[in-house]
């Protein structure tokens, strides 16, 4: 089944020109996306293209103009507790300690506090962060922040996870850690996600499939299936095939003539 139908979505921001003028700036056109129920998609683009406007509009954040989008095959509501958004900037309650951050979430679905409390120190522990649980956030390095941002979506476990960049303030070593712990929390219950990345490596080794969009307006350009075998593990990332569609990925970048410039950024 389909859980996302976007269908001829447009998006377009008023803005006021550098003469002080208002203008229209059209970021979304002609948009068309189906994910389907369980699928891992990666959304992979120029910068400015129009992801974060998607998945905004996707978690009820923002509006769109024109077109349609379906989630469950129903009108995609404005407010739902079953979708949960990890931002490409952490965003935590400054007045709330760690863990309590964490529980916001559990809290929200009005999940017991002691069970809140044990679910939270798990998922603070898969992010490493266990011993800092009763710090405050400004008390936290940047790539912290965003663990614990990382870690609060996963406890709270909603039907469709929406994620812009999740990984990309994180040093290198903790990045291919949570990537493989991602995949691990996914396999288990198989929900949707919807993963923003400018690393072509990540969305090959954690998708069933990537789309790539074209720069604004942003709408689907391509769409490439990974069938590389689950789980992916570290042996798979450095296998021969994972190196082969890696580079289809790229011919195919250059047979569609994005521009090299945008896409330099990928690797
Ligand atoms: N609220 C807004 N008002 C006006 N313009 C906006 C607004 N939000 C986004 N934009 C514009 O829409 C375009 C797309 O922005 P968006 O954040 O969706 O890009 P993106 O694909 O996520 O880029 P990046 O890879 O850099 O994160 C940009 O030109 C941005 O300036
Ligand atoms: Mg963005």
């Amino acid at each position: 089944m389909a859980k996302i139908q976007a269908r001829q979505v447009r998006r377009e921001f008023q803005i006021k020109n550098i003469l002080g003028k208002k203008e229209k700036l059209t970021v979304l056109e002609d948009f068309d996306l189906d994910v389907n129920e369980g699928e891992f998609l990666s959304l992979l683009g120029p910068s400015g293209c129009g992801k974060s406007t998607f998945l905004n509009i996707l978690a009820g954040l923002d509006e769109y103009d024109q077109g349609e989008i379906l989630v469950d095959e129903k009108p995609l509501e404005k407010r739902s507790f079953n979708r949960g958004i990890v931002f490409q900037s952490y965003a935590l309650l400054p007045w709330r300690t760690v863990i309590r951050n964490l529980e916001l979430g559990l809290e929200i679905r009005r999940v017991a506090r002691k069970e809140r409390r044990r679910i939270a120190h798990r998922y603070l522990e898969l992010v490493g962060l266990a011993a800092f649980e009763n710090q405050y956030p400004h008390q936290l390095s940047g790539g912290m922040r965003q663990r614990v941002a990382i870690a609060r979506v996963l406890a709270y476990h909603p039907d469709l996870l929406l994620m812009d960049e999740p990984f990309a303030a994180l040093d290198a070593q903790t990045r291919e850690t949570l990537q493989i712990e991602l995949l691990r929390i996914w396999e288990v219950d198989k929900k949707t996600i919807i993963f923003v990345t400018h690393s072509i490596d990540e969305a090959i080794l954690l998708s069933d499939r990537v789309a790539f969009m074209s720069s604004r307006p942003g709408r689907i350009k391509e769409i490439i299936p990974i069938d590389l075998p689950r789980p992916r593990t570290e042996e798979i990332r450095n296998s021969l095939e994972f190196a082969r569609i890696r580079k289809n990925v790229w011919e195919l970048l250059q047979r569609e003539a994005l521009q090299i410039q945008s896409y330099g950024a990928y690797l």
